[in-house]
């Protein structure tokens, strides 16, 4: 299978065929989708949420995304590889954010994202000069939920779509090879993707995006918390996890599991000489 690259991602664009990028934050979820061929894999700071149970990206740290970030490495071939770098790994400084986007792509990425219009600009260019590629993320920006007042649809009135057209201008200009557009009405997002000549990927944003991410979790019907409504549960994985945990439990109440069926057994004679033996040992 050929390794998908940015070039692919960016004739995709050209061609009017959609881009397909997905979550995964550890290596059996990434093997299965590069498997099926999702072009793109993400590994989100989404992670404190879905798999590390906290209440927001916020308290993600590098050090838990790389852990995942390796992970995930393993069980990819052909996909391009994104890293998401975390709440303040890339804001206080461009240094910080060359060094912390150099220690995603020496752990297997291809590129790194991270959240912000304009305001981030110098960053971008840094770490694009520094040669890693950025993928830039717009809209509803979790990282600044507090600023934003919650998790709500952006871009609703002329000035904060005005906002983010031009934040999606800046950072195109900035260098970064596509956006993620997150949360904004599908009129405005429609508009930016006919506007840039980088691809646009879609979450809450309609149809008229290059692409589309969601997280795996949510696809799923794993993460049990919320389901926004942007997301399509494509299976109901929490009941059938549960009706199979209780089965087990169950099972293993009243000693139906494990059975002979899954036990190893000795040979007679190897049992037979073994019981003579203990007996000599008394
Ligand atoms: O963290 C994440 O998973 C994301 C995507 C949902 C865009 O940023």
């Amino acid at each position: 299978m050929k390794k998908v690259t940015l070039l692919d991602l960016q004739a995709k664009k050209q061609r009017g065929e959609k881009i397909t990028m997905l979550t995964a934050y550890d290596y059996p979820f990434a093997h299965l989708m590069d498997e099926v061929g999702i072009d793109t894999i993400l590994v989100g700071d989404s992670l404190g949420m879905v798999v590390l149970g906290y209440e927001s990206t916020l308290p993600v740290t590098m050090e838990e995304m790389l852990h995942h970030v390796k992970a995930v490495k393993r069980g990819v071939n052909r996909a391009f590889l994104i890293g998401d770098l975390p709440f303040m790994s890339y804001q206080a400084s461009e240094e910080e954010a060359v060094r912390n986007a150099g220690a995603f792509m020496k752990a297997g990425c291809d590129a790194v994202k991270l959240e912000g219009g304009k305001k981030v600009v110098p960053k971008i260019k840094a770490i694009v000069n520094a040669g890693i590629p950025v993928l830039g993320h717009i809209g509803l920006t979790p990282q600044s939920i507090s600023k934003l007042g919650g998790y709500r649809v952006q871009g609703r009135d002329i000035k904060s779509a005005r906002r983010i057209i031009e934040d999606a201008l800046a950072l195109e200009a900035a260098g970064v090879f596509g956006i993620v557009l997150e949360c904004i009405p599908y009129q405005l997002a429609k508009l930016i993707t006919e506007r840039l000549s980088i691809p646009t990927i879609g979450i809450g944003a309609g149809p008229y995006c290059d692409g589309q991410v969601l997280v795996i979790h949510d696809i799923l019907g794993i993460f049990e918390k919320f389901t926004p409504r942007f997301v399509k549960v494509y299976a109901n994985l929490a009941t059938q996890i549960k009706t199979a945990i209780k089965d087990y439990k169950k099972e293993v109440e009243t000693g139906e599991f494990p059975s002979l069926n899954h036990s190893y057994e000795l040979p007679e004679e190897t049992w037979e000489n073994l019981l003579q033996d203990i007996e000599k040992m008394k």
